[in-house]
Formats: C-alpha cells, sequence, structure tokens
C-alpha cells in the first residue's frame, strides 16, 4: 500500500472514531466545531531572522487572521466547560499567501503517533459505553503508553480562564527553523497573553458562548509570539513529551487581535493547516503532525458536503 494511500485510510477512520465518540455534526469541523473568527496584525520585532528566512518573522507587520475555538466536535459545548481551547493563526503574506500556526491551551497531546491516537478515542468510547466503569479502558491505554499520562491530567484539570485572552497557548509539535545558511533548528512555539493568565473562579453562571461575548468587550489584545529553541537530544518526533523547562526562549514579535471578522461565513469554511508552511520553517518527524492535513481534509470534506 502507499504511504499516501495508508495515510488517507486512518485519517478516514480517526474522523470515524471521533464521529462514533462524539457524534455527526453536519456541516461543523469534527474537533474544535464552535468558534468565532477575528482580524489581527502581527508585528515580528527581529529576533527571529538570524534563525529563519519566515517572510512573516522577519521586520514587517502583516495581516492575520484567526479563529478561537472550544475543543469539542459538538458545536453545542459550552464555554463554562472545563476544556482545551484553540487559538488557530493564518498570516496573509505580501505575495498573497497564506502559512498557518494552530495552537491549543495544553503542553502536550495525549498521542504519540496517530495509531496511537485511534487506540485513544477507542477506549474513550469504550469507557463511555461500559457497563463496567471498574475496568477503565483509558487506564489500560496509558499503562500501555506511558509517556501520555501527563497530556490527559492536564486536559483533565485544565483550568478555565475569565478570557480567550487570558490563557496560554502551544503549537505542542515542534518545527524546524531553517536560516539563510541552510542551518536548521529544532523549535516550538507559544503565545503568551499580555493580559497574564487569569483563571475563572467560577462559571456556573455563564451562557454557553460566553467567551465569544466577553471578547467582545475587552478587544483589543494582544499575544507574545515565544519560541523554545530544542538542544540535541530533545524529541521532535514525539508531541506526548514537553522539552526541559530551563531551554533557551525567544520572543519574536506580537499579535494584537483588533475586532471580529466582518465575514464569518467565510472563515468558518476555512482549514487552519499546521502543515500549511513557508520557505524557512519545516515540519519535524512528528507522525501526528505529518497525518493533521490528510485528517483535516476528510473533516473539510465531511463538513463542506453537510455530512
Ligand atoms: C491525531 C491528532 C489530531 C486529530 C485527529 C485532530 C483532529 C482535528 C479535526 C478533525 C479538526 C477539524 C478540521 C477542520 O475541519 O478544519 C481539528 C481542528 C483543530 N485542531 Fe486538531 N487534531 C489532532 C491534533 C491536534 C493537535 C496536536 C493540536 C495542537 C495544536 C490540534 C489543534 C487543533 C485546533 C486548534 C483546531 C481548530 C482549527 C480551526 O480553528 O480551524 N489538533 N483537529
Amino acid at each position: 500500500m502507499s504511504s499516501e494511500l495508508a495515510k488517507s485510510q486512518i485519517s478516514s477512520t480517526i474522523v470515524d472514531s471521533i464521529e462514533d465518540l462524539k457524534g455527526t455534526h453536519h456541516g461543523f469541523r469534527r474537533a474544535h466545531a464552535r468558534g468565532f473568527v477575528y482580524e489581527a496584525v502581527f508585528t515580528p520585532n527581529g529576533a527571529a531572522a538570524p534563525f529563519t528566512t519566515a517572510p512573516h518573522l522577519q521586520g514587517e507587520p502583516v495581516r492575520a487572521t484567526v479563529r478561537f475555538s472550544h475543543t469539542d466536535a459538538n458545536p453545542h459545548a459550552a464555554d463554562s466547560d472545563r476544556a482545551v481551547r484553540g487559538f488557530a493563526t493564518k498570516f496573509h503574506l505580501t505575495d498573497g499567501t497564506n502559512t498557518d500556526l494552530v495552537m491549543v491551551s495544553v503542553e502536550r497531546f495525549v498521542a504519540a503517533t496517530p495509531e496511537e491516537f485511534v487506540e485513544f478515542i477507542k477506549a474513550a468510547k469504550a469507557d463511555t459505553d461500559a457497563q463496567d466503569p471498574s475496568v477503565p479502558h483509558i487506564k489500560s491505554f496509558v499503562g500501555a503508553h506511558p509517556t501520555v499520562g501527563p497530556a490527559l491530567v492536564a486536559a483533565k484539570t485544565i483550568a478555565i480562564p475569565v478570557s480567550y485572552a487570558t490563557t496560554q497557548y502551544w503549537a505542542i509539535h515542534a518545527f524546524l527553523w531553517r536560516d539563510a545558511d541552510g542551518v536548521v533548528r529544532p523549535v516550538r512555539y507559544s503565545w503568551v497573553p499580555e493580559a497574564g493568565i487569569v483563571d475563572a473562579s467560577d462559571s456556573e453562571s455563564w451562557t454557553p458562548h460566553h467567551l465569544t461575548e466577553e471578547l467582545r468587550d475587552r478587544l483589543p489584545v494582544s499575544f507574545v509570539l515565544r519560541v523554545q529553541f530544542g538542544e540535541p537530544g530533545d524529541p521532535t518526533h514525539d508531541s506526548t513529551v514537553a522539552w526541559p523547562a530551563d531551554r533557551r526562549t525567544v520572543d519574536v514579535g506580537r499579535i494584537e487581535i483588533t475586532k471580529e471578522s466582518p465575514d464569518q461565513e467565510h472563515w468558518q469554511s476555512q482549514v487552519f493547516d499546521p502543515t500549511s508552511l513557508v520557505d524557512g520553517i519545516e515540519p519535524s518527524d512528528d507522525p501526528v503532525l505529518a497525518a493533521r492535513s490528510t485528517i483535516y481534509a476528510v473533516s473539510y470534506d465531511r463538513r463542506s458536503h453537510q455530512r
């Protein structure tokens, strides 16, 4: 079997398994179903320029489109939930092309490979269906893949932010930056909120769309793009494992999210693809990163045909 065919088959299997667990919500993304889109400007500060030739990380400000989202596949999931949030950015480059940066409010992923992710979703489904809760399938999944334990605990115990603008986001995977001399360095990205990290003490009285309403009143909001540099031996292929906290970080720019997009429908129909990259940035050897483009294309195909 060709590797493209294998990729397409596992991608369909993954989206089928998400639908099996969460239901099929016609016309919506199969994950991060409910989101809202904003206009933004990203201004690089020049600190990335010695390390990557990527055009949006040099000196000139670029326009961007941002989508904040609730992680669930159910578009009616409520903002009061203890849930991971998404922050997807499309940078609009001056030559008319785009490049995407997709982040979430946790630092690690719950599976090291697409196959492991299928196992994870199946275990979650088996636990949901279980007649006998004394045999938790997720526990056996973690037993078989111990590196996912911290990521699962982080996702389950995640704080609820008072605002989309008061939480930190991570791109999770490593990427490779290539400089003008062809030297390649592994990096990991984060958006750090300029408003500080502020968690909600009580979200019980919130409306289902509270975080979108809160942001409407709060705009403009801003984040710093922080890059962590890996050192030899730091894994780039496994997004269940974080790099040591003492690795060098460099702040390379600032995004200001200015207003709600007047064209929600257009942007909701687009895909934010973490492997839509530009010269100067390359994907790492993380198999989950390699699979995401095809998985998102399956989701796009289903939602755009109202399936
Ligand atoms: C096997 C692993 C993964 C699967 C199966 C998966 C699945 C999906 C699917 C089906 C979508 C909807 C795509 C669309 O219709 O446009 C989506 C969106 C998204 N995913 Fe993933 N994903 C995975 C890994 C990750 C990781 C590691 C991150 C961490 C950054 C992430 C963050 C997001 C975000 C933020 C969105 C919403 C993007 C937007 O606003 O359009 N995903 N994911």
